[in-house]
């Protein structure tokens, strides 16, 4: 980790008293390597991406989430992009520190298709693991594959040494929030940015999408996190964050 000499510099305001505040240090998230889970009807097994699997793969998200063409996150539909950004099966401990992202299928066993994917992308020196895609083809849907993957993911995240995990749902995706809300489990609702993303309409045309961002501490996190009380927030601001604090609190009663 590089370091300055800090002594001659003030922060703009001292903040940091409603929480713990910690050594700065080398800080990295870890991509440890899940064991492979089977489906409860035993048909599906999910597991980390190999080699083998890179082109089925980018196949699949054409297919499961076309609206990332011409997006900042087009890579996932381009093979040869792979290998610089995913963590694969055969490259494991070399990778797990260094590569950004991790993508993890689930495959039919007796077809060897891949049905579902999900990925996540690391941020090391911001303790945060984004579930950033979730996917499954068309002709697998509703057979509790996207569960499958999601418990793997918190397994994941739990284990990487974050602290901090967040997602997006799409304005046009109803069953994801009402999945997310539904779930709980800690994600809260941290706001709605209209224009966030460019997505695919069809044929080569765009448009700007609406994303739903929510947020979620974990391994003490929210320890090291300044508390509303010490944030000097306008008076018109600290209404929107009362009305997003009370829609928690209601998310939170319902787990
Ligand atoms: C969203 C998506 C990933 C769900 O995948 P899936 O494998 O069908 O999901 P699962 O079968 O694990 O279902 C998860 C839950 O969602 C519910 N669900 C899934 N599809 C549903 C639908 N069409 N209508 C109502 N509920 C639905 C399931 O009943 C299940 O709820 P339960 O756990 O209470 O039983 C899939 O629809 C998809 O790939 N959509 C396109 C890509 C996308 O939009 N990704 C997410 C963007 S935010």
């Amino acid at each position: 980790m590089r370091t300055l000499d800090m002594s001659s510099y003030r922060p703009y305001r001292s903040m940091g008293e409603t929480c713990l505040t910690r050594p700065i240090r080398e800080k990295t998230v870890r991509w440890v390597q899940p064991q492979p889970r089977r489906s409860q009807d035993g048909r599906f097994v999910g597991r980390p991406l190999a080699r083998a699997d890179i082109e089925a793969a980018a196949e699949l998200w054409r297919h499961a989430y076309p609206e990332l063409y011409g997006s900042s996150h087009d890579f996932m539909l381009y093979p040869e992009d792979y290998e610089s950004r995913m963590i694969l099966v055969e490259t494991w401990p070399e990778d797990s520190l260094t590569k950004p992202g991790c993508m993890l299928v689930v495959e039919e066993i007796a077809t060897g298709r891949l049905a579902a994917a999900s990925f996540m992308t690391k941020f090391d020196r911001n303790l945060q693991i984004e579930w950033t895609f979730a996917g499954t083809h068309p002709e697998y849907r509703r057979l509790g594959l996207m569960g499958l993957l999601g418990g793997m993911m918190a397994w994941m995240s739990k284990v990487s040494g974050a602290e901090y995990l967040t997602t997006f749902l799409e304005t046009w995706h109803t069953i994801t929030q009402a999945e997310t809300l539904k779930m709980g489990k800690g994600w809260q609702l941290a706001g709605i940015f209209p224009g966030n993303f460019t997505r695919w309409a069809k044929d080569q045309q765009e448009y700007r999408a609406c994303e739903i961002y929510m947020y979620r501490f974990i391994n003490d996190g929210d320890k090291y996190a300044t508390k509303p009380s010490e944030w000097q927030l306008h008076p018109e601001l600290q209404r929107v964050w009362q009305a997003l604090a009370d829609f928690n609190r209601r998310l939170a009663e319902r787990e």
